[in-house]
């Protein structure tokens, strides 16, 4: 199947009452293990790159890349870039047939924000790319509880937002945060309901690693369209290949490697997404 959308995925979420997993892959083998995983849920995915894989892999072999493990499944998926620093990034992947992308511009000043994610708009929206953006901040985990509450997503901030620009879904921060949390996170569940009503877009979370499994739970039940998750598999990744390095050193097949890092890949993909689809209709 030919990649889609984020607004078609999102829409299929919202009809079937799922949040959609956006599972960061960085080379073949993420790929594959995430679209696997989709595939054996029969859920719809967003496969999206961290800003720095882009740079680090050329968005044009994740787009080769993404696009082939996409015809092993009939379900829906997109392809995203997450995080995007800059126009001339987002450009750069709207450029390589990217179906989503983001901008992420939330540690300038408001209308710094507007007036950029407005242009990524402009540029996406006559190719039917969507866009995602970002008001708030959402921290790196390592840092205190204060810090991350600090950069809560403001509801008023965010409705004109979305009116003033025109994105397709919108980021918010309420506790999450990106990598592995050195304090148990605090997601403020009335904030986020806050938001779900007040905001007219689609909401996205990120920072879905570590964050407790009855937590992603009860953000599913109230509504998130979409839900960030990187670091899970990136650790599943390393955690496996050092494990047949350490048991078979040198001599260990490289087929072997990245089979091993694949297959981690594939089992926390699949529970994140029992627990996305869990109130399917
Ligand atoms: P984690 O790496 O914490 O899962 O966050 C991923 C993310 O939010 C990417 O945008």
């Amino acid at each position: 199947m030919a990649l889609v959308n984020y607004n078609e995925v999102l829409n299929y979420a919202r009809e079937h009452k799922i949040t959609v997993g956006a599972f960061n892959a960085l080379n073949m083998e993420t790929a594959q293990a995430l679209i696997s995983a989709a595939d054996k849920m029969r859920s719809p995915l967003i496969l999206q790159t961290y800003h720095a894989h882009v740079d680090y892999a050329g968005a044009d072999y994740i787009r080769a890349i993404a696009d082939v493990a996409t015809r092993h499944t009939d379900m829906k998926i997109a392809m995203g870039l997450d995080h995007g620093r800059s126009y001339e990034q987002a450009k750069s992947c709207v450029d390589n047939l990217y179906t989503g992308v983001m901008i992420d511009l939330a540690s300038e000043n408001y209308d710094f924000n507007v007036e950029e994610t407005r242009k990524v708009v402009a540029l996406a929206r006559g190719k039917g790319i969507s866009v995602e953006a970002e008001l708030g901040m959402i921290s790196d985990a390592d840092r205190s509880l204060e810090e991350i509450a600090a950069g809560y997503t403001d509801p008023v901030m965010a409705k004109s937002f979305v009116e003033d620009t025109g994105i397709d879904c919108l980021a918010v921060s309420i506790g999450t945060a990106h990598g592995i949390y050195k304090y148990t996170p605090k997601i403020n569940f009335d904030l986020l309901g806050i938001l779900l009503e007040e905001v007219a877009c689609p909401i996205v979370v990120h920072g879905g690693s570590n964050t407790p499994d009855e937590e992603v739970e009860r953000m599913v039940k109230m509504g998130i369209s979409k839900l960030n998750v990187g670091t899970d598999f990136f650790n599943a990744y390393k955690r496996a290949i050092c494990e047949v390095f350490e048991t078979k050193g040198e001599d260990a097949d490289i087929v072997e490697i990245m089979a091993a890092a694949r297959k981690a890949v594939e089992a926390v993909a699949i529970h994140k997404l029992e627990i996305l689809t869990k109130f399917r209709v």
